[in-house]
């Protein structure tokens, strides 16, 4: 694949970043024309951090400070990400909510990941709250980021149907599988939107 044509990514990420791993496999599988510039994580356990240290990709870990505002911390956010020129931020399992400074500033150049089929079930613990309500189905999107919490655009979904046997543990590891192939699969989509 063209490396002159790869749509450049800045992942952010708190934790496992098994999602940030389905990405870079995709794109080492040749399957995805992106590159991945930075990886960023507000934490320094993050055990994506040690994927991407092993995938070879730039890490940076920072950190909210004491008394920082969100403006604050997003100002630091958007001076590391910056100077990588990004096409597109991917927020991968980012536990923070991102202030309009930043939403403003990468203007429609943000996705996500949530773990419920959008506009249902926004914000924590979608699966156990999906189980409380007897759900029949149950997903993940990737949609766009703006100033309302998961709102944005949808670009892909991926719905399962709850199993009488599922709990929030067997829910968060099925939906796992579905983020995993959709995430790679909504980059692409976009990728083919902005080369045409
Ligand atoms: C995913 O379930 C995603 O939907 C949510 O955070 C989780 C991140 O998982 N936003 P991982 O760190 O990519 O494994």
């Amino acid at each position: 694949m063209s490396t002159e044509t790869a749509l450049t990514l800045v992942v952010l990420i708190s934790g496992e970043g098994s999602n940030f791993q389905a990405i870079q496999d995709a794109i080492d599988a040749g399957k995805l024309n992106a590159r991945i510039s930075l990886l960023i994580s507000n934490r320094a356990d993050a055990n994506g951090l040690n994927r991407a240290s092993r995938a070879g990709i730039d890490c940076s870990v920072i950190k909210p400070l004491r008394g920082q505002s969100r403006s604050e911390y997003d100002q630091k956010l958007i001076e590391a990400i910056d100077p990588h020129t990004p096409d597109l931020i991917v927020l991968a399992g980012f536990m923070r909510i991102l202030s309009p400074l930043f939403i403003k500033h990468f203007c429609g150049r943000i996705i996500n990941i949530h773990p419920s089929l959008l506009p249902a079930y926004k914000g924590l613990d979608t699966h156990q709250r999906v189980l409380a309500a007897g759900e029949k189905y149950h997903g993940a999107t990737v949609h766009y980021v703006t100033e309302e919490l998961d709102a944005g655009e949808r670009i892909i979904q991926s719905r399962i149907t709850i199993d009488a046997k599922d709990n929030a543990t067997t829910l968060q590891q099925r939906i796992h599988r579905e983020e995993h192939i959709i995430y790679p699969r909504a980059i692409q989509l976009i990728i083919d939107q902005t080369r045409r």
